[in-house]
């Protein structure tokens, strides 16, 4: 039996499954661990089993110490990590890749089509009891048809995303670092794709290159008519560039899923109309936080019990 911490509540089922075999320091509160309390509770752990708000740098290894052998991300987006650290000292790193997929995509066409037909204003609207009845040329959006969508990043999401599309007659473009030859999709260099979206969508991971992918440079270069999307995270955008082009209107519109200082979110966006925001959720269906949590769970009994990891982040 080794002890393992898992940093916040996951489903009773996959804790139990853990502690079965493992001695389970679980973190059950509301909000995340603070700092102090995270190393504390790392000291002399053989795994850790991290949730979103849980950073496991350098710093939080070295509080973990000699014993630390597995760090299982219950995410796919791992930019909470240090893994280049936790690898120097024979660390496993993992994460949960493709059981979020499908519900992520799918969060992100909500957005999509949530944004064009300003699902969200109109909701505002009808709550405050200022909608006066159906009209002619009332709250217009914009129609998909034959538009394209951009797809920013070649991985697992930005493919489901673009699959969807036929369903509303969309075209697609995808910038990645190499062409990933998707069926029927056109391989576009960013500086192509930016200005020829009607709809830019957002999967490339957090990194140093992609922080701040969308600056104003990349806005004011956008089609006044476009929208953007961003579902993977936050600092991928200039949150403050955004709220600058969107008051200027020189996009349609966007929708956004995370937030470069979550749970906050930049005090202008709150109050602009086109602008669709929702809190973190591409991945929260009950199906797919099952699966997240027993895929981290699996990976900490396979490491542990000295199998190879099932989904290593390499
Ligand atoms: C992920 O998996 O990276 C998501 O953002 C967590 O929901």
């Amino acid at each position: 039996m080794s002890a393992v911490l898992v940093t916040r509540r996951l489903p009773g089922a996959s804790v139990a499954r853990l502690a079965a075999h493992h001695d389970v320091d679980l973190h059950a509160g509301e909000l995340p661990l603070s700092h102090e309390e995270l190393h504390e509770r790392l000291e002399g752990k053989a795994g850790v089993v991290v949730l979103l708000g849980g950073r496991i740098d350098r710093a939080a290894i070295d509080a973990a110490g000699p014993s630390l052998k597995i760090i299982a991300n219950v995410a796919v987006g791992y930019d909470n990590l240090d893994v280049a650290y936790a690898a120097s000292k024979g660390i496993v790193c993992t994460n949960t890749p493709d059981v979020l997929t499908d519900a992520t995509a799918d969060l992100t066409w909500a957005l999509i089509l949530g944004i064009t037909r300003r699902l969200g204003e109109g909701e505002r609207m009808l709550r405050a009891g200022a909608w006066k009845g159906w009209g002619f040329d009332f709250m217009l959006g914009s129609g998909l048809g034959g538009k394209l969508l951009g797809i920013v990043g070649g991985g697992r999401i930005g493919r489901a995303v673009a699959m969807r599309a036929a369903a509303f007659g969309m075209r697609v473009g995808v910038s990645s670092r190499r062409d990933p030859q998707w069926p029927g999709v056109e391989f576009l260099p960013l500086e192509r794709l930016i200005p020829s979206a009607d709809i830019l969508s957002l999967h490339v991971p957090l990194t140093p290159e992609t922080r701040h992918l969308v600056d104003r440079t990349a806005l004011t270069r956008m089609k006044r008519s476009a929208y953007l999307i961003n579902t993977t995270r936050g600092a991928v955008v200039d949150e403050g560039a955004l709220a600058w082009a969107l008051k200027e209107h020189l996009i349609a519109g966007a929708a956004l899923d995370v937030y470069e200082r979550e749970p906050e979110v930049h005090p202008d966006l709150l109050g602009l109309e086109n602008v669709l925001l929702s809190p973190h959720l591409g991945s929260a269906t009950r199906e797919t936080r099952t699966a997240m949590a027993d895929l981290a769970i699996d990976n900490v009994l396979a490491v542990l019990g000295g199998h190879p990891a099932l989904t290593p982040i390499r």
